[in-house]
């Protein structure tokens, strides 16, 4: 019999990703969590499970793996495996994909030029049923900065420059990014910041990252730019800003306008001051969702090249958490 897999999702239907790899990987046993719980409750046998295929996997689930060897996030982030108390001394391996990029890139270039092209103001005078206008700059006069310049950043940042916009990044490291400004690290973020209009954070949820985008953060981006204030949009993860602060400064004008698909708490409170800002775009965290056909064939195929002694690809650095 081949090493078993377990499929432990929260918030997701387990039983449809175990059928997709059951169909995937003929002759393995594929088992599924209840719901957000534990299978196959709490005194069955899961000795056999060298995988585990994970969205916010419980800790009593991985606890109950003597056998496991390999974590596959069943999304781009890690957060949710890396808040695990007792995280086994495993790969942890995340999702990388030309679909799930793709959405991500769909979803910057749509929120950046709403902003550029004034969609709140005109969606507010619509409601009114007014007819007026305003002042739409080019993209060539504003500067979107980037923070994170990843996968996702990199395919963002190749339409936003085609689009004529310039184009800044902030990164942990040093690196090559053609056409990209790029400033990386704590002592280049104040620089990075003064000179951008628009600010996409890209960033993943790290111990370096939580919190980041805070009163003092948002101070430093440029006011003067065309669009009357900084804009932020934030698709990373909602851990890396803080709501309160990105609510006084919808609320005294510190920025002109925002986009969010990601926040601390999700789902997102009814009674959030936050949804009563024309002037911000929230969406569901549906930025970039998972294609499951795609992401159960890219994962049946890594367990299958694991197992014949090809390296896993897309594994991420347990110290840095990204
Ligand atoms: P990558 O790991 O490819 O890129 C992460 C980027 O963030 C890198 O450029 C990295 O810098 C930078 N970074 C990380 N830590 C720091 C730091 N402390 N200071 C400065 N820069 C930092 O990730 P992806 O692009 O694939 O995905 C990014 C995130 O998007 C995911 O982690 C996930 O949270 C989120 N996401 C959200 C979705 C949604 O629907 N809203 C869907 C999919 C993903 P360096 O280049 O130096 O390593
Ligand atoms: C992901 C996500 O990390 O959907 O893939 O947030």
């Amino acid at each position: 019999m081949k090493p078993a897999l377990l499929v432990a999702t929260k918030g997701w239907d387990p039983e449809s990703w175990a059928e997709r790899l059951r169909a995937l990987l003929p002759g393995r046993p594929v088992l599924a969590t209840e719901r957000g719980g534990l299978y196959p409750g709490p005194d069955g046998d899961l000795s056999d499970v060298r995988y585990v295929l994970a969205w916010k996997p419980q800790q009593a689930t991985i606890d109950r793996l003597p056998t496991l060897t390999v974590i596959f996030s069943l999304g781009a982030g890690v957060d949710h495996v890396f808040a695990l108390p007792r995280l086994p001394d495993v790969p942890v391996v995340r999702i990388v994909d030309d679909d799930l990029t793709g959405r991500m890139t769909e979803y910057v270039v749509w929120q950046v030029l709403d902003h550029l092209r004034r969609g709140p103001f005109y969606r507010q005078r619509q409601a009114e049923r007014r007819w007026k206008e305003t002042r739409n700059p080019a993209a060539r006069e504003l500067t979107v900065g980037l923070m994170g310049v990843g996968v996702m950043g990199r395919a963002a940042a190749d339409l936003l420059i085609r689009l004529g916009f310039k184009v800044r990044g902030w990164t942990r490291s040093t690196k090559d990014a053609s056409g990209v400004e790029l400033f990386s690290g704590p002592e280049q973020l104040d620089a990075f910041l003064g000179g951008t209009d628009i600010l996409v954070s890209l960033l993943p949820l790290t111990g370096e990252t939580r919190g980041l985008v805070d009163a003092a953060l948002l101070r430093k981006l440029r006011a003067s730019g065309p669009l009357g204030g900084p804009v932020f949009i934030n698709a990373g993860r909602g851990g890396t800003h803080v709501e309160a602060d990105i609510t006084a400064a919808l609320a005294d004008g510190t920025l002109a306008g925002a986009s969010l698909d990601v926040f601390e708490e999700e789902p997102l409170a009814a009674d959030s001051l936050l949804w009563g800002f024309n002037s911000l775009t929230i969406t569901p965290h549906v930025a970039a969702v998972s294609d499951p056909p795609a992401l159960a064939r890219q994962i049946a195929d890594q367990i299958e090249a694991f197992e014949r002694g090809e390296p896993l690809r897309h594994r991420v650095h347990r110290e840095r958490g990204y």
